[in-house]
């Protein structure tokens, strides 16, 4: 039933057009960048719940929130690999920063959440997973699309190659 609706509404989509996406969701570099960009954590201990407001904080310098949260990644060992080469990314990008214990609260924000939302809620996360990449190609067709058609205005309006004359719309 929930694959005839999902077809349904595909097809629907399709007969409307074109999707609208939002500047941001064509501003994409990765699939995950597409997903929520916000954790709830009001059922979360009060620690991590405490730590949730560093990260948001100092993760949110660059990028949105949605990079972390969307991504596999998931063991403490992998965010201790990621988070390192974050804080290396502070050195030469101007304005941001954070210290070695913003990097403790945050590691441990991040085990504690993925293994919430990826590890034990691993079935919904990876289907949304799926949903997200699947945007993230629509996206970049429409990113595709549209370059097509700014490449096409600027043949149309060089001039004919040999005679200087540039064509009237
Ligand atoms: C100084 C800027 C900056 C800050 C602060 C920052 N990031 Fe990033 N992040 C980047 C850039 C740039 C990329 C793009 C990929 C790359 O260059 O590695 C990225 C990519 C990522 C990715 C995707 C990596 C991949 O290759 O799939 C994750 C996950 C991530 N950041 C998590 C975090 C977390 C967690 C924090 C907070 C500790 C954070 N970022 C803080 C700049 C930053």
């Amino acid at each position: 039933m929930k694959r005839i609706l999902a077809a349904t509404v595909l097809l629907a989509g399709a007969a409307w057009g074109a999707e609208n996406f939002s500047d941001e969701q064509l501003k994409a570099r990765f699939y995950y960048d597409l997903g929520v960009s916000q954790v709830d954590a009001s059922s979360y201990p009060k620690m991590q719940q405490e730590e949730y407001a560093v990260f948001a904080k100092t993760c949110s310098q660059c990028h949105t929130l949605a990079r972390p949260i969307n991504a596999s990644i998931a063991t403490k060992e992998d965010w201790k690999r990621y988070i390192t080469r974050m804080h290396l990314k502070t050195k030469t990008t101007p304005n941001t920063s954070f210290s070695k214990e913003d990097a403790r609260l945050i590691l441990d924000f991040l085990t504690y959440d993925s293994n919430i939302r990826k590890v034990k809620g691993k079935k919904d996360f990876d289907a949304k997973t799926v949903e997200l990449k699947s945007l993230f190609d629509r996206v970049l067709a429409e990113r595709t699309r549209r370059q097509n058609e700014r490449d096409q205005k600027k043949v149309k309006a060089a001039p004919m190659p040999g005679t200087g004359v540039t064509p009237q719309p």
